[in-house]
């Protein structure tokens, strides 16, 4: 069936895709596009919507996209950025002011279309610098806002000319802050733009199996199942469309699982019904051989990714698998290409760029069954192909694995910075009554954008929740090289703490895949599974003085799609749980709780 189709114009990596996965929602067909593709990439498509981005309009910050998109008959809606350029195009003005963050009233000026259903003052998300200061010929104003205060009047948050189907909206109708911003959409879509709501998951599913079987033939499909979401979707959806006797499964356990995994990914693919052609391989002794006495996370990474690779090259060849297509979850945000370089995709990189694999891409061998599909379709598809729930919503879980949560050490103190640290450190902590000390480590952060490798610092104090968390703040902001706070929770407080040797060794990650284990089974425990997005715990060489043992951090947060992250306190009987059965583990001897935001800190601690 010919879907309808909606074209996303991609301005800003971040907002394009959720406008695409709102009108998808509805049931149209949403695919993102490029500014710089050219007129054709248009052709069929029901009308485009001009995504925001993090450029200036009115300082003609376009990077010369392709302007005959205004050429297109169809209708055409632009999202702040995208509606500032719509206004321009059309002889519009726009200034650099006008600023509005966060929640503003929008009033409707009228009845239109666009607004059909809503009432006449709508709550609506604002994020801009830029402003539409007057309209070219034809177009009117919509709406105008109020700020915060209803103090300032903001002329032309929503415009229009129905004549040429050209329409602005200051707002990002995309967001949930925008309250009745589906609804705009599905008016833009239905009323505006005449699209039929046929695209769902039943829908997709159909036509992909048919899709499959023909791309497919008469031959087989090898695919690596990690047993995340996207590959172990992709090998059900595989299975579906051409029976499980020609899928074959591999699954490598690299050492850097968490506890009991490879046997859960195993044991769910058996359960699925896909251990046909099912391969395991334990590489655990290769990757720790691999890994043994480095300490530099970046190096470590680097490892990681290549062992990977030999490992999965060695086996592709024992198996034969040369004849076989290559099944891979790619989803459709990694398909397309965004504003910032994800660093999960140097871990795919590497997966897919083993040579024997290259040849296959060359080749046209490759399969990827949700090369379409954003991560919530993912996940609806596989309740669809009865995936159990607990598989579906797992925590998101980094490539290199545990191998990024286990800080090494060959014991030397990291203390560049130390002067400049206690100059300051003492006397922030001090404004708040709290305890701190530099811990003589680093760790992985980001500020202004850019990768900050620095010192944490411990706190002990008894505070509550609000004021944790203005300490860290204060921490971060004001002391130099700083990126990161732990909270202590355990008992005292040490005058000094210092590295203790620790490299990748199979004890150490035992240790830590008993912390997690403990960690994943008390947020569940506590039904704080689902509702905090993901929970590192990372073990860090590091003694107190007078104590022997490590240290634990917790590290939950929540998030939307990882790019900035919130820290979260746990309940202090989940606390005093995990007091009590993590500082019992051999090689602990202290434990704390990370509440740095990201940023300054990253999610990972390396
Ligand atoms: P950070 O630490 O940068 O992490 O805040 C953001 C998200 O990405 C995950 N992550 C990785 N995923 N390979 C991956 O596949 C990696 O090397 C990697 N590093 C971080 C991290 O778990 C979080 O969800």
């Amino acid at each position: 069936m010919q879907h309808d189709l909606i074209a996303v114009v991609d301005f800003g990596g971040q907002y394009a895709h959720l406008i695409a996965a709102k009108v998808r929602r509805q049931g149209v067909l949403a695919e993102i596009r490029q500014p710089e593709d050219p007129i054709e990439a248009y052709a069929g498509v029901k009308g485009v919507i001009l995504s925001g981005s993090p450029a200036l309009s009115s300082q003609d910050e376009d990077s010369g996209y392709e302007k005959r998109l205004f050429d297109l008959e169809q209708p055409i809606l632009g999202f702040c950025f995208g509606h500032q350029e719509i206004a321009k195009y059309y002889g519009g003005s726009i200034v650099n002011g006008g600023k509005e963050w966060g929640h503003s009233d929008l009033h409707l000026t009228g009845e239109h279309p666009l607004f059909a259903g809503l009432g006449p003052v709508e709550t609506v998300w604002m994020s801009h610098n830029d402003s539409v200061t007057g309209l070219g010929p034809g177009f009117r104003e919509l709406g105008y806002t109020t700020g915060a205060h209803g103090a300032t009047d903001h002329r032309y948050a929503a415009i229009g000319n129905d004549d040429l189907r050209r329409y602005g909206f200051q707002f990002h109708a995309e967001v949930d802050d925008t309250e009745h911003g589906d609804r705009m959409i599905a008016n833009f879509v239905f009323e505006i733009c005449g699209c039929r709501p046929t695209w769902d998951m039943d829908a997709f599913l159909a036509e992909e199996i048919e899709r499959l079987k023909e791309q497919v033939g008469d031959r087989s499909v090898f695919l690596l199942a990690s047993g995340g979401v996207d590959s172990t979707v992709a090998a059900a959806l595989l299975g579906e469309a051409l029976g499980p006797e020609r899928v074959n499964l591999l699954h490598v356990d690299n050492g850097l699982m968490r506890k009991d995994e490879s046997r859960q990914v195993l044991d769910l693919f058996r359960e699925l019904g896909l251990d046909e052609h099912l391969h395991f391989v334990d590489a655990n002794a290769t990757f720790l051989d691999a890994l043994a006495g480095v300490t530099d996370p970046e190096r470590k990474r680097a490892i990681i990714g290549e062992t990977f690779v030999r490992v999965f090259e060695d086996k592709a060849r024992e198996l034969g698998v040369e004849d076989h297509l290559l099944g891979q979850g790619t989803i459709y945000p990694d398909t397309i290409e965004t504003g910032g370089t994800k660093r999960a995709d140097v871990i795919k990189t590497h997966h897919n760029r083993v040579p024997v694999i290259e040849e296959m891409i060359a080749a046209g061998r490759v399969v990827e069954p949700l090369k379409e599909l954003y991560k919530v379709e993912v996940r609806e598809l596989g309740e669809k192909l009865g995936i159990p729930h607990a598989a579906l919503w797992r925590h998101p879980f980094p490539g290199p694995g545990l191998g990024v949560r286990l800080l090494c050490s060959d014991g030397r103190p990291d203390d560049h910075h130390f002067d400049q640290i206690r100059a300051k450190l003492p006397e922030v902590a001090a404004r708040f009554g709290v305890q701190a000390v530099v811990l003589p480590i680093r760790s992985v952060g980001v500020k202004a954008d850019l990768r900050a490798y620095e010192h944490p610092a411990l706190i002990t104090g008894d505070v509550d929740d609000a004021t944790a968390g203005a300490v860290v703040k204060a921490i971060c902001a004001e002391v130099p090289h700083v990126n990161r706070c732990v909270w202590n929770l355990g008992g005292g407080h040490p005058a000094s703490v210092a590295p203790v040797p620790g490299f990748m060794s199979r004890d150490r990650l035992d240790t830590l895949r008993e912390a997690d284990a403990l960690v994943m089974r008390g947020l569940e425990r506590h039904g704080l599974y689902d509702e905090v997005w993901q929970c590192p715990t990372v073990l860090v060489p590091l003694a107190w003085e007078g104590r022997a043992g490590e240290m634990v951090v917790l590290r939950p947060v929540r998030s939307q799609r990882a790019m900035t992250a919130a820290p979260v306190t746990l309940p202090a009987g989940l606390v005093a749980e995990l007091r009590e059965s993590i500082l019992d583990l051999p090689g602990v001897g202290s434990l704390t709780l990370d509440l740095t935001s990201k940023p300054p800190g990253t999610i990972e601690w390396e």
